[in-house]
């Protein structure tokens, strides 16, 4: 009988690449993806270590576990991801039952890893510090007419707060000719759309591989956009994430030149405090921001803007915390992902007082989230009456170029199918319609 894995994701869209990249590997041995945890032989958890909610999740799920490998000791458990990097030391003292613990930059040596496993019957708690150099094609999408291309890996910045720079190493791009030709696989395998990724798509380019002196030269974000553009079959181009600091104006101009490059931009702010932003070490002031906004607006029009948003960091005033509340109101975000500051190991800000209190901090997430509500549903009210393009994902429900949600009866359509849809209702942040024309 084929052995049977069962992956459990966490994170950003960069865990859901690399566990189809694991995912891949292990298919091509032969072995059969499952959804039943309790019977599955290998139970893999890609983990994220961006809040510690993330990892609290991780604990438990993982801690509950010990029954399971009590009663069947054959089982392997394996830890992926950013918290087997960041965590291993409290992993191996907590978790005895986890057989191995693999970093982001190691993945690809999990299928060799549970091989040796099954063979020695020992755990291999080791975890190898050799960081891939060479970017992969991978072999298996979760996506049907989506899939997720890494252009990038790591990160050079240095936000104050952030533990990603630790776990994934840092910056290195993705030869272009590398990504074009995956893209280029993917549009004759039927893929719509591609979503581009790296923590800052915009210093693509900036470091290569072997490439020691950090120089950028060659093929810049904007420029690996239009060749992707050009590839045919290929409708739609999505990106994330992009830093305001290196988001300028050859990306805005790109977004509204070229054709399939969707009209949307994930943009984290962070906060609206120019004191805060500048001890999170962010590199712009709330002004800049704004003017970006605006630019971005005029070269992009209908574009959508989303967002992060942290509050109670290190230091944060009620102060600081209206100047946040005046940017969101100016800026109108389509939508936000708003946390509560959570110190990180290994990141700067984790030397500093954790001072706001909690019950201040959920004070004002409550309080933005119920900003970013309203406004969300006064952006999502402008699209009544308009007809907009959505691309089919799956029977009635489709996407606008603008990452919003739309239903609709789209009677019998294949998913990837564009169609013309006129809204006539909102629920929530999705759109609800009827298809113009015959498409459908
Ligand atoms: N590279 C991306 C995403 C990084 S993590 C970027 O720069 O946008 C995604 C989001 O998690 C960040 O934008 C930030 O808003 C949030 N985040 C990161 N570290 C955090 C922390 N320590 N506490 C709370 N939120 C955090
Ligand atoms: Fe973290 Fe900043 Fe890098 Fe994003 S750009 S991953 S927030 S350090
Ligand atoms: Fe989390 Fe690692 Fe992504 S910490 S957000 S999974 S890069």
């Amino acid at each position: 009988m084929k052995k049977t894995i069962f992956v459990q994701t966490y994170g950003c869209q960069m865990n859901v690449r690399d566990s189809e990249e694991v995912i891949g590997l292990l298919l091509e041995k032969g072995y059969v993806l499952t959804e039943a945890e309790e019977t599955a032989d290998v139970i893999l958890y890609n983990t994220c270590s961006v809040r510690e909610h993330a990892e609290h999740r991780v604990w438990s799920n993982v801690g509950a576990l010990k029954e399971l490998k009590g009663s069947r000791p054959e089982l392997i458990i394996g830890i992926m991801g950013c918290m087997a990097k960041s965590q291993r030391g409290e992993i191996l003292r907590r978790m005895p039952h986890v057989d191995f613990i693999s970093g982001p930059a190691q993945l690809y040596e999990v299928p060799e890893l549970i091989e040796s496993i099954w063979e020695e019957r020992k755990p291999m708690m080791a975890i190898q510090e050799k960081r891939r150099q060479e970017f992969q094609t991978i072999s298996y999408h979760s996506g049907k007419i989506s899939a997720l291309v890494t252009i990038m890996e790591g990160c050079d910045k240095v936000c104050t707060y952030c533990i990603v720079p630790y776990t994934r190493g840092p910056e290195v791009s993705r030869p272009a000719e590398q990504i074009l030709s995956e893209v280029r696989q993917l549009a004759s395998q039927g893929y719509k759309e591609v979503m581009l990724l790296g923590q800052n798509v915009n210093s693509y380019g900036r470091r290569l591989p072997s490439d020691a002196t950090g120089v950028r030269r060659g093929v810049t974000f904007p420029d690996l956009l239009k060749e992707v553009n050009g590839i045919e079959g290929v409708e739609r181009i999505r990106f994330i994430t992009s830093h305001p600091w290196d988001a300028v104006q050859d990306l805005f101009r790109a977004m509204g030149d070229l054709e399939h490059v969707c009209e949307h931009l994930h943009l984290p702010v962070q906060s609206g405090s120019d004191k805060v932003l500048e001890r999170m070490r962010r590199g712009y002031t709330a002004e800049e921001y704004l003017g970006k906004l605006k630019l971005l607006r005029e070269k992009v029009p209908g574009v959508a803007v989303t967002t992060d948003i942290i509050v109670g960091f290190p230091g944060e005033t009620e102060e600081d915390f209206e100047a946040t509340v005046r940017l969101m109101e100016e800026a109108r975000f389509d939508s936000a992902f708003i946390f509560t500051y959570s110190p990180r190991p290994f990141a700067a800000a984790a030397r500093w007082e954790d001072d706001v209190p909690k019950e201040v901090k959920d004070r004002r997430l409550q309080r933005v989230l119920a900003l970013q509500e309203r406004m969300s549903r006064e952006e999502s009210e402008r699209y009544i009456g308009r007809t907009v393009e959505v691309m089919l994902e799956e029977p009635g429900m489709g996407r606008t170029r603008t990452n919003r949600k739309a239903y609709f009866e789209s009677n019998g359509a294949s998913a990837g199918t564009l169609v013309q849809v006129k809204v006539e209702g909102i629920r929530g942040h999705s759109l609800l319609g009827k298809v113009n024309g015959d498409h459908a």
